[in-house]
């Protein structure tokens, strides 16, 4: 089970000033349940979980242990929210060193990701292993449109072909996008791909537990129904609870916003173990991609503990104090590890020897959260007892429902990203795309002039 705990931000925003956002923290439910808020066209997140069909699970099943049995890797292939929430639950219940193991020992292909950078070394180690081992493709794209996993997926669809030729390389892509448009939709009919949907009222970063995730955490191995039922759970608490305090997504999005309020615009977003590396970068682009607008907006930042308390931590003890950290606690690992006994003591660790190093681990957080309070920056945990798909459902859940009544607070749409297509319109007028020839030669004057 999630627990939320704020009590350490009290020292800099008080209990009594928490309760009394209830009214506001109402209001953007009411705005949420009723569908009546900004970007209420994207709220089919919210009850996913607890709507999803047996007859798509099924599906999804199916094509993920199709894949599994005749490849040896399965390269997933898209950007930003088509991306991150798979390659976010996937490490998080993975073995650390899963490409050292073989599909026997993980008993699921090895996941590989492409199509989230266009960097050439990469894309072309890639398909460089790729000519000797066998492999399939799920490409993710809602709008079939985006310019990074559509060059991928050209690479790959060609390096398939010439593989397995025309016909077997289908057997061995599985395409998941919008329902009727976008080029993607368009090919995948074409050559005849097996297909899933992201329903039109999903945005791509609350989209993990639509097909974008869940036909790759299957096929990685995973029980995608035990994720989904942590997230319905979740998804149950989170609508049922009308008060703060009962109600951990509204006390987090309460407990940020107070923050932000009193000039705390950054939020560090920390855990102690790598398995949580992608649920952080996962959640930056949740909060980044739905707060960050109008001028407002909570940085979301990330940093693993205890690797980066040797770099970025003497800045979170004595930097500028515009900082709070959320820390997710995961408060059972998988196995044992004793720290072991030495006679010649020459390390001068032997007041460590027989604790676990879960124990060591834990007095670092906690020693961490003590010392960071001491030093200005507040503390907001979120734990789960361990690390298995029902909790990583409920987590997923918490921080999507929390994102969108924090944004509500914010006043901002918490479902668009206009300010992603700066970048797009710029970089197709530097590559020469028919259409964007002033916007060309503006730009290029712009960078002779720089
Ligand atoms: O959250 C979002 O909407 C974005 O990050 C998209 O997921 C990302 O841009 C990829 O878009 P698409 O799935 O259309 O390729």
């Amino acid at each position: 089970m999630l627990k939320t705990d704020i009590s350490r931000i009290y020292s800099f925003v008080s209990a009594e000033e928490i309760n009394a956002m209830q009214h506001e923290v109402s209001e953007a439910n009411r705005l949420l349940y009723s569908a009546s808020g900004k970007g209420s066209d994207f709220l089919g997140w919210r009850d996913l979980p607890t709507q999803v069909k047996e007859q798509e699970i099924a599906d999804i099943k199916e094509c993920a242990a199709k894949l599994a049995s005749h490849s040896d890797i399965i390269v997933v292939i898209g950007i930003g929210g088509s991306y991150l929430g798979a390659r976010a639950v996937i490490d998080a219940l993975s073995d650390n060193f899963n490409p050292l193991l073989t599909k026997e020992e993980r008993k699921a292909p090895l996941i590989v990701f492409a199509g989230e950078n266009i960097g050439e070394d990469y894309h072309y180690e890639l398909l460089k292993i790729l000519d000797h081992r066998d492999y399939s493709v799920i490409v993710i794209s809602k709008s079939g449109t985006t310019t990074e996993p559509a060059i991928a997926f050209r690479l790959f669809k060609a390096h398939l072909e010439k593989k397995y030729g025309d016909l077997g390389a289908r057997d061995h892509i599985a395409a998941v996008t919008d329902k009727a448009k976008g080029a993607l939709k368009k090919l995948a009919d074409a050559k005849g791909y097996q297909t899933f949907v992201i329903p039109d009222n999903v945005g791509g970063r609350f989209s993990v537990l639509t097909p974008v995730g869940l036909l790759p955490i299957a096929a990685a191995g995973f029980d995608i129904s035990a994720l989904l039922a942590g997230a319905a759970d979740m998804e149950r608490i989170c609508k049922s609870a009308d008060d703060i305090e009962s109600n951990p997504a509204d006390l987090y999005a309460a407990a940020r916003n107070a923050l932000y309020r009193k000039g705390k615009s950054i939020e560090i977003l920390a855990a102690f173990t790598p398995n949580l590396n992608y649920i952080i970068e996962w959640w930056k682009q949740l909060y980044g991609e739905s707060e960050g607008k109008e001028g407002k907006g909570i940085f979301p930042a990330g940093v693993n503990f205890t690797a980066d308390l040797h770099s970025m931590g003497q800045w979170m003890q004595e930097g500028t104090r515009s900082i709070f950290e959320t820390v997710i606690n995961v408060e059972a690992p998988k196995y044992t590890l004793l720290v072991p006994n030495d006679a010649e003591n020459l390390d001068e660790l032997n007041f460590l020897s027989g604790k676990r190093l879960a124990e060591v681990n834990r007095m670092a957080e906690l020693g961490t959260m003590l010392a960071h309070v001491e030093g200005g920056v507040p503390n907001i945990s979120v734990s789960i007892d361990k690390l298995n798909e029902e909790n990583l459902g409920a987590l997923i859940y918490f921080f999507e429902k929390a994102c969108a009544v924090s944004g509500y607070l914010l006043g901002v749409n918490p479902f668009d990203q206009p300010g992603v297509e700066a970048y797009k319109k710029n970089m197709f007028a530097l590559l020469g795309k028919p259409g964007f020839e002033s916007l060309k030669s503006e730009l290029e004057g712009k960078l002779g002039s720089s």
